[in-house]
């Protein structure tokens, strides 16, 4: 069966990175039919829009999406709500992908890449669960008062409901029972409701249907510590999207870098799957070949693995990036001098 595959290069580093996914699919030769549409600085720029109806239609319609990055200083002066990065919030709430799976795998080969010590790192293997829908990003009230004293207000609501919580935290519960069976749960339940009924509500479901999975519980400042002490300790780590999002890239430099590391944003069964690496458009390096295109193949892998139900042949592009790496094909941010496509070329050598 033929699967379908949107492809949103985006902005900045994002366009080359997916290109170089695109040349490890059509090197893994699979039943797979690509498109592709301008997203972010790119649509706003050609359609007016950092994401168009038809496109939002258009990755509703397939299996599954994949995405580069988003954003760029040009863009910063657009209204609010036509950014870059609030195309990437309409499609994802648009998919309604609450449950962000982004993994931190620390590969034997950059344990050194790491900036903690080897012997931290090595082996480390978290599974983040990071709520991607709701929480602050999506609360209302939201937006800047002018209160007409010289002075402005902006508001943003930190909010979820019981159904909110228990459909991702049965995705991290469920996770759990393939991997070491322990789950972490982040929040800050001493200074926020929401907090509070997210650890009330994740313990009630846990006594109700997954007691054989080992729980606990952690505030988010400590987390970040315990992070870069003993980031071995955790398995599973369930947090709601803002706290997710800052853990994750805290996570990604255990690992070695940012532009390592990939996700799954994964909505009800059946539904399509939204992939991202987690890194930026970064600005900084972008045009100049110098990006890690590693993160955004192994979201390749996780579209393949989640969404088009391959576990073979995105284990076999998992372990292309790895050989690669072991080989000694490495970009600059992991320690090598090889360029985006010379990373792409050698990936695809190992496939
Ligand atoms: P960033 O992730 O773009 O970059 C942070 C640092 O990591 C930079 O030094 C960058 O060079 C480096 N880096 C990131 N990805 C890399 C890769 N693949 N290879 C090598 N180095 C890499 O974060 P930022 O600079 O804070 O944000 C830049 C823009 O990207 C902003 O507009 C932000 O909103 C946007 N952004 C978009 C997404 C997304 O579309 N999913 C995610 C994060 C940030
Ligand atoms: C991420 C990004 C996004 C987020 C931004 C660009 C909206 O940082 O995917 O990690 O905050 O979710
Ligand atoms: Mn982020």
């Amino acid at each position: 069966m033929t699967h379908s595959l949107l492809l949103l290069p985006g902005d900045g580093i994002g366009p080359e990175v997916i290109a170089e996914a695109e040349t490890v699919l059509n090197a893994a030769a699979l039943d797979i039919a690509v498109h592709r549409a301008p997203f972010g600085g790119a649509s706003i720029d050609r359609h007016g829009a950092a994401i168009t109806d038809e496109t939002l239609a258009r990755a509703l319609a397939s299996d599954a999406v994949l995405t580069g990055a988003v954003g760029g200083p040009q863009w910063s002066s657009q209204p609010y709500d036509n950014r870059p990065e609030s195309g990437l919030l309409k499609l994802r709430e648009a998919m309604q992908v609450f449950a962000n799976l982004r993994p931190a795998r620390c590969f034997a080969a950059l344990a050194d890449a790491s900036s903690l010590k080897r012997h931290l790192v090595e082996g480390l293997d978290i599974m983040f669960v990071r709520e991607l829908v709701g929480g602050v990003y999506f609360g209302q009230p939201r937006g800047i008062e002018d209160l007409g004293n010289g002075q402005r207000r902006g508001v943003n609501t930190q909010v979820y409901t019981t159904a909110e919580i228990h459909r991702v935290a049965r995705t991290a519960f469920e996770l759990a029972r393939g991997r070491r069976n322990r789950v972490c749960s982040v929040e800050k339940s001493n200074v926020m409701e929401a907090g509070l009924l997210w650890k009330e509500e994740v313990t009630a479901l846990h006594a109700a249907e997954y007691a054989d999975v080992e729980l606990s519980h952690m505030l988010a400042d400590n987390c970040a510590m315990q992070l870069v002490k003993a980031p071995k300790q955790f398995d599973v780590i369930l947090t709601d999207n803002l706290f997710g999002d800052m853990l994750s890239d805290e996570a990604a430099m255990l690992t070695g870098s940012l532009g390592l590391l990939p996700s799954a944003a994964l909505g009800e069964a059946g539904k399509p799957g939204l992939y991202e690496p987690i890194h930026g458009s970064a600005p900084d390096i972008a045009g100049q070949g110098l990006a890690n295109p590693c993160a955004a193949i192994l979201s390749l892998a996780m579209a393949i693995r989640h969404s088009f139900g391959d576990a073979a042949n995105a284990a076999r592009i998992e372990r292309a990036v790895e050989a690669a790496i072991d080989t000694g094909t490495r970009t600059r941010d992991i320690g090598g001098t090889a360029s985006t496509a010379q990373m792409g070329a050698a990936i695809v050598q190992h496939l």
